[in-house]
């Protein structure tokens, strides 16, 4: 048996991001629909098939599809093969023309989107010295991403190396997804590194402070509260090792780094381009 479906027979939807253009073949084993992205897709959960595998083309544009692992492009001409039972969603950054097909035919009750807050379940502890290679991924990842480069001031080497040292250096929290390291935060002690630091906030070099900073979550895993959480268990380290004041700095426009910073109760005193060059809204918090 053959037949043809004209452009004009699809059956259309649309959401607010995304239309879809359905071949109604009827066949079981397979089907496919040419699908229009333009932004976040679904507008704010995760979705998956959880009966049919689906292969993905990007007939034009460019789609940034985010998994829990791992987060992929596609550029016109690539495929993407997606397993049932995955969760994904469409990055904003999405924009382009795709066509998907479906082993067995894709049907949307079948479909099953989540809040992400409803698929994961963190938990927060001391990243161990094992865990070190999936902490440079992690870096790594973020720091290609950042949206502005001047966010994050770039780890020296020596800083690479001392990661796990929490006495002379930084403690160090992560936020774990599985066994999977999703995020960061550390809390600077080391008061030689902070001496240029209390110029800029107008402290004694006597003082003993520090400073939350370090903190970088994958893309997938932003807006779930573990800044938050992570800054208030190392303000939680800095009042029981005894230090007078706690610091931070955040660009001016990283809303969500400055936003976070207040969260957790420090004040903004300024901003300013702070010993180092980079431009900072400086905050600050009296522990004692
Ligand atoms: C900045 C960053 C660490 C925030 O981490 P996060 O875990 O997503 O932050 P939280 O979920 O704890 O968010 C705390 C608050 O900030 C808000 N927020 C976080 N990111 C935001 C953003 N980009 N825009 C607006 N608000 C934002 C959250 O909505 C939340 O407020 P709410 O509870 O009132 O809604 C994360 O976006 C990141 O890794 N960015 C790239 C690296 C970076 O810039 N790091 C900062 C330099 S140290």
């Amino acid at each position: 048996m053959e037949k043809v479906i004209h452009k004009s027979q699809r059956e259309n939807w649309k959401t607010k991001t995304c239309k879809g253009h359905e071949y109604p073949f009827g066949t079981k084993n397979i089907d496919c629909a040419v699908i229009e992205i333009n932004g976040r897709h679904p507008v704010q959960d995760w979705y998956r098939n959880t009966q049919v595998d689906e292969m993905i083309y990007c007939k034009s544009g460019h789609g940034r599809i985010f998994f829990r692992n791992e987060i992929y492009d596609l550029h016109e001409g690539d495929a993407i093969f997606i397993e049932k039972g995955l969760w994904y969603f469409w990055g904003e950054e999405s924009k382009g023309t795709f066509v998907a097909m479906c082993n067995p035919a894709w049907s949307a009750a079948q479909g099953e989107t989540k809040k992400v807050s409803d698929i994961v379940s963190l938990t927060f502890k001391k990243v161990p010295k094992k865990d070190k290679d999936q902490l440079l991924k992690l870096i790594d990842i973020v720091l290609k991403g950042l949206d502005n480069p001047q966010y994050f001031i770039p780890y020296e080497q020596w800083e690479y190396d001392s990661m796990f040292d929490e006495k002379n250096y930084a403690p160090l929290y992560g936020a774990y997804d599985g066994d999977k390291l999703v995020g960061m935060a550390q809390l600077y002690v080391s008061q030689t590194m902070l001496a240029d630091f209390k110029k800029d906030f107008g402290l004694p070099q006597s003082t003993q402070i520090a400073e939350l900073g370090g903190n970088l979550v994958l893309p997938q895993y932003r807006g779930l509260g573990i800044t938050t959480h992570l800054q208030k268990k190392e303000l939680q380290i800095a009042k029981d090792r005894g230090f007078d004041y706690i610091i931070s700095m955040a660009h001016p426009d990283n809303i969500g780094s400055c936003k976070t910073l207040e969260r957790v109760g420090l004040e903004f005193v300024g901003e300013q381009k702070v010993a180092n060059g980079f431009l900072r809204n400086l905050y600050m918090k009296k522990l004692k």
